[in-house]
Formats: C-alpha cells, sequence, structure tokens
C-alpha cells in the first residue's frame, strides 16, 4: 500500500517530535517516498538535518529561505509540496496547530501546505493531558474530523511532564497502520464521477417562527459525501439545516423545505453519475404557513394542523432517470423492513437502497455509527455489522462503484 506513495510528513513542535525519526524511517523502509515539513517549534526539538538524511530530501521549514533555496518556481513551494502528497500526515499535531488548521490560519509553511492541500490529512494530536482534555482542544478536533480529517486516536499513558491521561502520540507502527488504512479508503476509484447526495432533514413552515421537521442530523450524508470526495469524485452535497462542517472538497448547497430541496436537486440532477438521497425529507408540509405568528387563541385547547404531501424527490429521479445513472436511496423501516425496502426500490426504480435500522442499539439519527442493510435490485439483502456512519458510506460506495 505504500510503495511509491508520496507522504508528507508535518512535525509540529512537541516532545513527541523524536517520534517521528522512526516513523520517517518505517514509512520510506515500506517503500513511501517521503518529504518533512517542520514548524519553527518542531525544529527546536529535532534538527532538520536529522529529517532530512532520514528521508532523503531537504526539509521545508522556513518560509522565505525556502521558497529562495528551490529556485525554479519561486513562490509556489507551498502548492508544489500539497500537491506532491498522496498524503499529509501531521504528527504531532500540537494543540497549536490544530486551532489553526480549525481556523485556517497559515502563518507557517506547514499549516499553508495544509490548506492548501487536497489529499487525505491525517492528525496526530499530541499534547500534554490537560491540553487534550480541553474543551477548546476538543470542539477543534471534532470540526476537523467532520470536515474529513482523519484523526489518530491519541494513546493514554504517562507525559513528559509526569501527568498521566491521554494525548501521546501512538506508537510508530500505530500511526503506520492508521496511514495504510486511510490510503485503502482514498483509492481514486471514483475520479471523474460526478456525485449529487442529499443529507439532513427538512424544515416545513408552519409560521415564521414553527416548522414541522424531524431528527435526522444529516451525519449520514455527510459521510458520504466526505468519503466520495477522497475517493476523486466532484460531490455536491444539498442539504437541510444540518449543524456539521462542510466536508473538504465538496460543494454544499443549503436548503430548508422539501421544496427548496426538490428544486435544488433538479437544478444539479442532469449532469450527476450517481445520486444518493439520504435525506430524511418530510412526506407532509402545512397545507397554509400562516404569514404572521399564530397567537395563541385564548379559547382555543387544541390546533388542527392541515398538512398536504410533499413530492416524492427520489420518485420523480427515478421515472426520468438518463442511461446509466445510478439512483441510491435510504429506508427506514420498523415493520416488515426488508419487504418494505425492496418495495420501495422497485416503486422509485432504484438501483440501491440503503435500510436503516432505528430499533438497534448504536444506529439512527444522531448516532456516529450505524447498522445497515444494502438492498440491490436483484433483491440480494447484505447486513452490515455496526460500523461507523463513514465506514457504511464507504461500503455504499463500494457497491455504487462497481455499478457506475
Ligand atoms: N424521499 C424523497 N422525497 C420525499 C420523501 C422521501 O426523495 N418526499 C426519499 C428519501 O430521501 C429516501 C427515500 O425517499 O431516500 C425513502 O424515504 P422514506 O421516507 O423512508 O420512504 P417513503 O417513500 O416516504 O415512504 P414511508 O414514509 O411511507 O416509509
Amino acid at each position: 500500500m505504500l510503495r511509491g506513495k508520496h507522504i508528507l510528513v508535518g512535525v509540529t513542535g512537541g516532545i513527541a517530535a523524536y517520534k517521528v525519526c522512526y516513523l520517517v524511517r518505517e514509512l520510506r523502509k515500506a517503500g513511501a517516498d517521503v518529504k518533512v515539513v517542520m514548524t519553527e517549534a518542531a525544529t527546536r526539538f529535532v534538527s532538520p538535518l536529522t529529517f532530512s538524511a532520514l528521508s532523503g530530501h531537504d526539509v521545508a521549514s522556513d518560509l522565505w529561505t525556502h521558497q529562495q533555496s528551490t529556485s525554479s518556481d519561486i513562490g509556489t513551494q507551498h502548492i508544489d509540496l500539497a500537491y506532491w502528497a498522496d498524503l499529509f500526515v501531521i504528527a504531532p499535531a500540537s494543540a497549536n496547530t490544530i486551532a489553526k488548521l480549525t481556523y485556517g490560519l497559515s502563518d507557517n509553511l506547514l499549516t499553508i501546505v495544509a490548506l492548501a492541500s487536497r489529499c487525505p490529512l491525517v492528525l496526530a494530536p499530541t499534547m500534554d493531558a490537560d491540553m487534550y482534555i480541553n474543551p477548546v482542544t476538543q470542539a477543534n478536533v471534532a470540526k476537523l474530523r467532520e470536515r474529513g480529517c482523519f484523526i489518530v486516536p491519541a494513546e493514554e499513558g504517562e507525559h513528559a511532564s509526569g501527568l498521566r491521561g491521554p494525548g501521546r502520540l501512538p506508537e510508530t507502527e500505530a500511526i503506520i497502520r492508521f496511514i495504510v488504512g486511510v490510503l485503502d479508503k482514498s483509492t481514486q476509484d471514483l475520479r471523474g464521477k460526478k456525485l449529487l447526495i442529499t443529507a439532513g432533514p427538512t424544515y416545513e413552515r408552519i409560521d415564521p417562527v414553527r416548522f414541522v421537521g424531524n431528527r435526522s442530523s444529516g451525519k449520514m450524508g455527510f459521510a458520504l459525501a466526505t468519503a466520495a470526495a477522497l475517493r476523486g469524485a466532484a460531490v455536491t452535497l444539498i442539504t437541510g439545516p444540518a449543524h456539521l462542517e462542510t466536508p473538504r472538497n465538496v460543494t454544499r448547497v443549503d436548503v430548508e423545505s422539501a421544496a427548496q430541496m426538490h428544486k435544488a436537486v433538479g437544478i444539479h440532477a442532469k449532469e450527476a453519475d450517481a445520486i444518493i438521497m439520504a435525506a430524511a425529507v418530510a412526506d407532509y408540509r402545512p397545507r397554509a404557513p400562516a404569514r404572521s405568528k399564530i397567537k395563541k387563541g385564548r379559547d382555543t385547547e387544541s390546533l388542527m394542523l392541515a398538512l398536504q404531501k410533499t413530492p416524492d424527490i427520489l420518485q420523480s429521479l427515478g421515472q426520468k432517470k438518463a442511461r446509466g445513472q445510478i439512483l441510491v436511496g435510504f429506508a427506514l423501516e420498523t415493520e416488515h423492513a426488508l419487504r418494505n425496502a425492496r418495495e420501495k426500490l422497485r416503486r422509485k426504480n432504484l438501483d440501491l437502497i440503503v435500510l436503516n435500522s432505528l430499533a438497534d442499539k448504536g444506529a439512527g439519527f444522531a448516532a456516529d455509527t450505524n447498522l445497515v442493510t444494502i438492498i440491490d435490485r436483484k433483491g440480494n439483502a447484505e447486513k452490515l455489522p455496526l460500523m461507523s456512519k463513514f465506514d457504511v458510506a464507504n461500503e455504499v460506495l463500494n457497491r455504487l462503484g462497481k455499478l457506475l
């Protein structure tokens, strides 16, 4: 997996920087071409000369001197490094660098390259336990993960300070295993394909302040968008109200209601090679939304809300499906699940349907894991074990890729 791969290793300031010498050596032993970029703080812990000897390449650290020494393309060094890499791993990733990456600060060569890179970005957050568990660090890491960065789980144990807790850099073998796993999920098998993915709930207006909605978090659709973009697809993500970060290299279109989603899908559907409807679109909307806020009537003990059906977006896509276009739907069933999902696949003219389970632990709306059965046109049903929504996304894309 690593043979011939261009691995860019980013080193930030921290005592664990010395361990990354072994990482560079092992990556090269495994056949990878390795370049190293360091922050100024990292050079205080390990000399660039050490990394240069281990990697067999000049080490980039200072933006200005480096630009001058690589004479031919002055001013584009950061872009060159970013495009050279098949994978960028930052280890140790300090709290400071993580915060910078979260907010797009780019005041040194390492953060500039990270901002410019399109390849998978792997971070190994490494810092003293108290810094690691600080809510601000945790929130930053969570944001980066939502955007599609891969986070190597930190190890627990004793720190150089004497503190015990999480935040230690994992052993070299563990980081390499993690990198291989990421490369495996980032094969460019969907390059050149256009994917349209929908996510999240829809909100249907009752009046200017109230709506009918549902509990979809958008996590499944966002995971699909993240995974597809990593595999090289050009992804448009149409999402209802979801409080999630936009994944890297994904074009996001925000909508609110089923009608708006219908319209947005209509605009993008024609050119899509595949459409995945992961959104939990409302089946009904208030028939006559009030123009002003509905007041609580003094004598009104109950209030009737008349609802009318929304257009079934997926069904209409199925009716006018272009030749070769692949349609994937989701189904959430509580009874006769398989039978209903198969029937839905037929009725909506789908190629695949992903049957969600609500009843099982670890599955459902806000969870990070999901338990699904994937059914194809021939009626084959494959029940997958409980896995992360990102892994479910890749399972769906594996099957989709074969159909494209
Ligand atoms: N869907 C859609 N437009 C709607 C409703 C649903 O495109 N107005 C899509 C969803 O995105 C999902 C699939 O249809 O991919 C299945 O939705 P679901 O609500 O489970 O099924 P329905 O066909 O609406 O039937 P029911 O609610 O009766 O199960």
